[in-house]
């Protein structure tokens, strides 16, 4: 039989990239709801660029109420292996400005502004690496991401993924990793649910990360990385207990958004004639504080109640990205501001620490 295959006319050819440098809109084709509290997003590039990413990265979106709009960090829970799309995945928190606003207006053919991709948690790639994924709550995203890329790929895996959550319904993705571990062979899936409220009878483990059922269930951990995400307690929990069980701290790989690394400099005590400090002057707020030449100006803010949206405190997101509109400023990022924006009169409050008296757009 002479049989012909022609290509789709809906398949891409030529399909250009999205370029991080220059490309900031994202088109909104679809809203899931995953659980009570949790949605997925999912954006297409305006002109129908494919995004080019890696598991584990995340977008800077700005997004909030107009003229009051604010940027955070969401990882990439869709599979670097399909893009054509991005997949956000989004808990409302509550007082959450933006998670809320996302909640409670981002619909299908609504634009979105967003850097990225960005950020370096990405799992090592050897062929016949084994992986332990740990995630809390909505923390699954990235490793959701990099569970979907493997399953994509077809490919022999040795995977390990514990997901904790506070109840079986909190469990993200729970019935689409149900299905993946039936047949993804080498990926063994286990949920932890911290209480069984709602649920009438629940085959499975339940309660808290512990040293003891670590030792149960992953018996061979100190053979694996692992990718952890999730709360500040749970990923304290995975990093001491992985530790204790001989994960080398090479193969311990965490991600976080929760702020909690802005640096305080060491207590010392500091000669007024020699070390001066700026004046840091934040016009809308009409605040003016003190800053030393060795704090970043985002620690000090923080310290002062000056309100600066920051996500990573590490130059990495770009949340903290602000307008200088006067002084000199000394800035080490991680690549979270693109040159271009530099030019234009931005710098990273969390990575930056003054040279002279500043004012700061904000
Ligand atoms: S808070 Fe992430 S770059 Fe400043």
């Amino acid at each position: 039989m002479d049989t012909k295959v022609t290509p789709s006319a809906s398949l891409p050819v030529d399909r250009t990239y999205w370029n991080p440098d220059v490309d900031n809109a994202l088109l909104c084709i679809d809203v899931h709801q995953e659980t009570h509290d949790v949605k997925t997003f999912t954006f297409v590039s305006r002109d129908g660029k494919h995004i080019a990413f890696s598991a584990g990265q995340y977008f800077a979106f700005d997004a909030g109420p107009h003229g009051d709009m604010e940027t955070r960090c969401y990882s990439i829970s869709s599979s670097p292996l399909r893009p054509n799309a991005i997949s956000i995945t989004v808990k409302r928190v509550v007082g959450g400005k933006v998670s809320n606003w996302l909640h409670d207006n981002l619909a299908p053919g609504a634009m979105v502004q967003a850097n990225g991709p960005l950020g370096q948690f990405i799992r090592p790639a050897r062929l016949d690496q084994k992986y332990l994924f740990l995630s809390g709550g909505s923390g699954i995203t990235p490793v959701m991401s990099m569970a979907r890329e493997l399953a994509d790929t077809a490919l022999p895996v040795d995977v390990i993924f514990l997901h904790a959550g506070r109840s079986p319904g909190d469990l993200v993705f729970r019935r689409e990793l149900a299905n993946l571990a039936t047949r993804l062979k080498g990926f063994r899936l286990y949920f932890l649910p911290e209480t069984l409220t709602g649920e009438a009878s629940w085959p499975g483990l339940s309660g808290r990360i512990s040293r003891d059922l670590f030792q149960l269930i992953i018996p061979d951990i100190s053979g694996r990385v692992v990718m952890c995400c999730g709360p500040a307690p749970f990923m304290a929990a995975a990093r001491k207990i992985s530790a204790e069980l001989g994960v080398p701290t090479e193969n311990y790989i965490e991600e976080s958004f929760d702020g909690a690394a802005i640096e305080d400099p060491p207590l010392r005590i500091i000669d007024q004639a020699e070390h001066k400090s700026f004046k840091v002057e934040f016009s809308k707020q009409s605040r003016t504080i003190d800053v030393a030449p060795d704090q970043t100006v985002l620690s000090c803010a923080k310290k002062a109640g000056v309100k600066i949206p920051s996500s990573c405190s590490n130059g990495l997101c770009g949340t903290c990205k602000s307008k200088l509109a006067s002084g000199t400023i000394d800035m080490k990022h991680n690549g979270g501001i693109r040159q271009r924006e530099i030019d234009a009169g931005f710098f990273l409050p969390c990575c930056s620490r003054p040279l002279s008296d500043l004012v700061i757009d904000r």
